[in-house]
């Protein structure tokens, strides 16, 4: 198992009321699946990612990934752990915009203190499709689809162990949201990367190896 979530409680509080989002939620991920996380806007798909991915701290319940149990009061620790072992991507792919495709690609090892040489940089640009003219443009050129594809990128420089994306095609058109999770399909099979996809998107679940279905705090499987 590369991630596992036992007992997961989320709530928030809301004016005199809390919403309890999670409710003793357990998660079993193996190494290589591709999981869809499906559910209705509201229904806690991002918290579950954001507790998963090591952003937030669960209420209750632990989270053991890559066989240890995280410690979710050691910030320093969590960043470690997510800069080198898992990739983000996001709706509305979160580039900086006055850093140029590569800039942006490259930026998660930066942060770790690595410049990843050329061949690296263009064989993550392979892998994503992203055509090497690309390299020096501003993001503000490119169509949705090809900014999706930087982001992607971007989530796979410091090979991770897994790729956390939260609804990555909610923004894109039927053709790019296909590209994108071709490009996620061709990336496991190639590396054996794990993702989970958190969706609304029926064709992009259908595509995951399993989808789990969240609603009422509580989550559901169907194969
Ligand atoms: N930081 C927060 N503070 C307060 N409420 C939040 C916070 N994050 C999420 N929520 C609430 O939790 C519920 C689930 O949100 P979210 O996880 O974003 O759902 P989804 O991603 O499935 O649309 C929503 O009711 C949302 O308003
Ligand atoms: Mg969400």
């Amino acid at each position: 198992m590369i991630l596992e979530a036992n007992g997961i409680s989320k709530s928030f509080a809301s004016g005199q009321k809390t919403i309890e989002v999670l409710e003793n939620i357990n998660i079993n991920i193996r190494k290589g699946e591709i999981v869809a996380i499906m559910g209705v806007s509201g229904s806690g798909k991002s918290t579950l990612l954001h507790i998963l991915g090591l952003l937030n701290k669960p209420d209750k319940g632990n989270v053991i990934f890559l066989g240890n149990p995280i410690d979710f009061s050691n910030e320093s620790l969590l960043a470690k752990i997510r800069n080198k072992h898992i990739g983000f991507v996001f709706q509305f792919y979160s580039l900086i915009g006055e850093l140029t495709v590569e800039e942006n690609i490259i930026l998660p090892s930066i942060i770790t203190g690595l410049k990843p040489n050329r061949e690296k940089i263009d064989y993550i640009m392979n892998l994503v499709g992203l055509s090497h003219d690309k390299k020096n443009r501003f993001p503000m050129t490119l169509s949705g689809g090809e900014l999706q594809r930087v982001a992607l990128a971007r989530a796979l420089i410091n090979n991770p162990d897994i790729v956390i994306a939260d609804e990555p095609t909610a923004n894109l058109d039927k053709a790019s949201s296909i590209d994108i999770v071709n490009n996620m399909e061709n990336i496991n099979s190639q590396t054996g990367q794990t993702f989970i996809i958190a969706t609304h998107n029926g064709d992009v679940a259908m595509r995951c190896h399993r989808t789990l279905y969240l609603s009422g705090g509580k989550l559901g499987e169907k194969t």
